[in-house]
């Protein structure tokens, strides 16, 4: 691991963000645009983004043990909704929209800021609170986050489009941890095929399931690409296969008390071990406004089969 957050070995590298770094605000929007894209974590100083006390603070109230937080909240900022509440009372429900609303428009305004360059290629996605302690959480195996793994959406997929991912640990005293290995590249490389790559390399170049995706699109339905199939099959085989969680080169991180940063989870393979009271707005970035291409996942994929893999 390299302390200049350059990455070694498709290993991922902590590239902490300091404004005295840089010369313009365009330099530092190219440099965090280039470490993301290789698969670093960018970390900011917590003074670059903070919550107001009153949120925070009715934030850090609302306890796991009550039966409205047992799950991750979410936010959906398009219908400025929340899901994953049940029974909640009028009031708290009303004030934690609130606060997300808040949080899910400022960290916007600053991933919109930092990452300058892709313009209009940032898209918002839902946002999140984790009021859970994740060490020990009880959950599924597919849903279980404090496994190794790469993101994908069962519901939402991104047709080779980016999963980033914004986070603030809200805890006053206790870090948020993460485990890293390496990058979806040297991974895909090493398990693809154990994963499922040939079938869906098979479905990619099928133009019998061109045409049957095409038609699906046309009458409106969500439709998975191979692409899609393959990062969902991935997610679940990464989760599922004990060896490759025992045995794999793992780097631990420390995301301290109001620590912000961001990552493309579709690219790092992480797990969250231990740690409680998080907020996390999701972005969608548009595969085309990549500058390096070759390393994003679809690029890597188109590599490995040979062909398109988004159609
Ligand atoms: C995840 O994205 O898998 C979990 C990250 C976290 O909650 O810290
Ligand atoms: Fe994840």
């Amino acid at each position: 691991m390299s302390e200049s957050g350059e990455a070694t070995d498709g290993l991922t590298a902590l590239a902490e963000v300091h404004a005295e770094d840089f010369s313009s605000r365009n330099a530092r929007a190219a440099w965090c645009v280039g470490q993301l894209e290789r698969g670093n974590v960018l970390l900011f100083s917590p003074s670059e983004f903070s919550l107001p006390a009153a949120d925070r603070e009715f934030l850090l109230a609302q306890q796991q043990s009550s039966a409205i937080y047992h799950k991750n909240i979410a936010y959906r900022p398009g219908p400025d909704r929340l899901t994953g509440l049940q029974t909640p009372r009028r009031e708290d429900a009303e004030r934690l929209r609130g606060i997300l609303s808040d949080f899910s428009r400022e960290a916007t305004r600053f991933v919109r800021e930092t990452l300058a360059p892709y313009g209009d290629g940032i898209r918002l996605d839902f946002a999140s609170f984790r009021p859970i302690e994740e060490r020990g959480r009880p959950n599924r195996t597919r849903a279980r986050n404090d496994l190794l793994h790469t993101d994908a959406f069962p519901t939402r997929p991104t047709g080779g489009d980016r999963i980033l991912r914004f986070f603030v640990n809200l805890n006053p005293s206790v870090p948020r941890v993460w485990i890293t290995s390496e990058t979806f590249g040297p991974l895909a490389e090493r398990y693809g095929r154990a994963a499922g790559l040939d079938a869906v390399a098979r479905a990619a170049r099928s133009p019998l399931g061109h045409a049957g995706r095409r038609l699906c699109r046309s009458l409106g339905l969500t439709v998975r690409s191979p692409y899609d199939r393959f990062m969902m099959g991935f997610h679940n085989w990464l989760k599922e296969n004990d060896e490759f969680q025992r045995t794999c080169v793992k780097s631990r991180w420390e995301f301290a008390p109001g620590a912000v940063w961001m990552v493309y989870t579709d690219m790092v393979s992480h797990a969250v071990r231990s740690g409680q009271f998080a907020l996390e707005q999701t972005f969608l970035v548009s595969r085309g406004a990549m500058w390096q291409p070759a390393l994003s996942p679809a690029g890597v994929l188109e590599r490995l089969c040979g062909c398109p893999v988004t159609d």
